[in-house]
């Protein structure tokens, strides 16, 4: 088997198994953060956990685009930057600066997590530094890629954003949970999922590439589910949560 063979395989296989993993996740909340719980096995330090999944996004997509044949391309370059400015942001800023240490991830959600991230991170970055067509400096012009920049920089302003409005709750309650309001929250309890999905989203349209559109399909598997668990949790938590706010999309679900 070649090497294309096994990167369209591996492609395909991804995408069949992200709509099983949306079912999945309906009925069984991933046991980390608010839904962690006894019975999943070994547990490691929440904070050891997030660095140790994320961290092969960010260092495998740049050793892919070193070891590629398009190191002097501008588009290449273009989705490299944009790339670690989510990816190094996700791995090594945010798990340090979180507050509430104590939990604990299961050692399982984080071998799943280390090996989807390898496996997205291999085909990501080798479509777009090998295999994929070389863009070219006429691309940063393309509507495409502009309009896929702006949904991909308004997302991830949408998603620190949130995460950072989550930080400042947390302050007032070492290790608890408080009920966020205002900004985006007031019309959908997880705005950082939203801003994630969007990322994306429009990572796929500014590349134009289909691995990066079953990355976009991944995402919202998976945190689409997950936001509706959150979203379930704050209403039997808090008795006075608001009842217009939706879990993710603002006025539809
Ligand atoms: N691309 C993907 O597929 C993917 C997958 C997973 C996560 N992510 C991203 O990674 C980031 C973190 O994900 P997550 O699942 O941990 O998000 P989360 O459940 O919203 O939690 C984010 C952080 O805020 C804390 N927190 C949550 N709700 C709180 C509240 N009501 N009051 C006080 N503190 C609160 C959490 O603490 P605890 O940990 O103690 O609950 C955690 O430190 C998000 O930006 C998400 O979009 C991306």
């Amino acid at each position: 088997m070649t090497e294309r063979h096994f990167f369209t395989y591996l492609l395909v296989g991804w995408l069949a198994v992200a709509p099983v993993i949306f079912v999945l996740l309906r009925f069984v909340s991933a046991p980390y953060g608010r839904h962690a719980r006894a019975g999943w096995g070994p547990t490691l330090d929440a904070t050891v956990a997030w660095i140790l999944m994320e961290a092969p996004a960010p260092l495998g997509v740049a050793l892919l685009f070193v070891l590629g044949n398009r190191t002097s391309s501008p588009a290449a370059i273009a989705f490299l930057t944009l790339w670690e400015l989510h990816y190094v942001h996700r791995a090594f800023v945010f798990p340090l600066r979180r507050r509430g240490g104590g939990r604990r991830t299961p050692l399982l959600i984080v071998a799943f997590a280390l090996v989807f991230n390898c496996s997205n991170a291999y085909l990501i970055g080798r479509w777009l530094f090998s295999f994929g067509p070389d863009l070219g400096l006429g691309w940063l012009a393309d509507p495409r890629f502009l309009a896929g920049a702006a949904l991909f920089l308004g997302g991830l302003v949408v998603n620190v954003h949130a995460d950072e409005a989550l930080r400042r709750l947390r302050a007032g309650e070492p290790s608890g949970y408080g009920r966020p309001d205002g900004g985006l929250y007031r019309l959908v309890s997880c705005p950082n999922y939203l801003g994630e999905v969007v990322e994306w989203c429009g990572f796929a349209l500014l590349t134009f590439s289909a691995p990066a559109l079953v990355f976009a399909v991944w995402t919202a598997a998976n945190l689409v589910p997950r936001a509706r668990s959150h979203h379930e949790w704050y209403r039997r938590t808090f008795p006075d949560y608001p009842a217009t706010r939706k879990a993710i999309i603002p006025f539809v679900w």
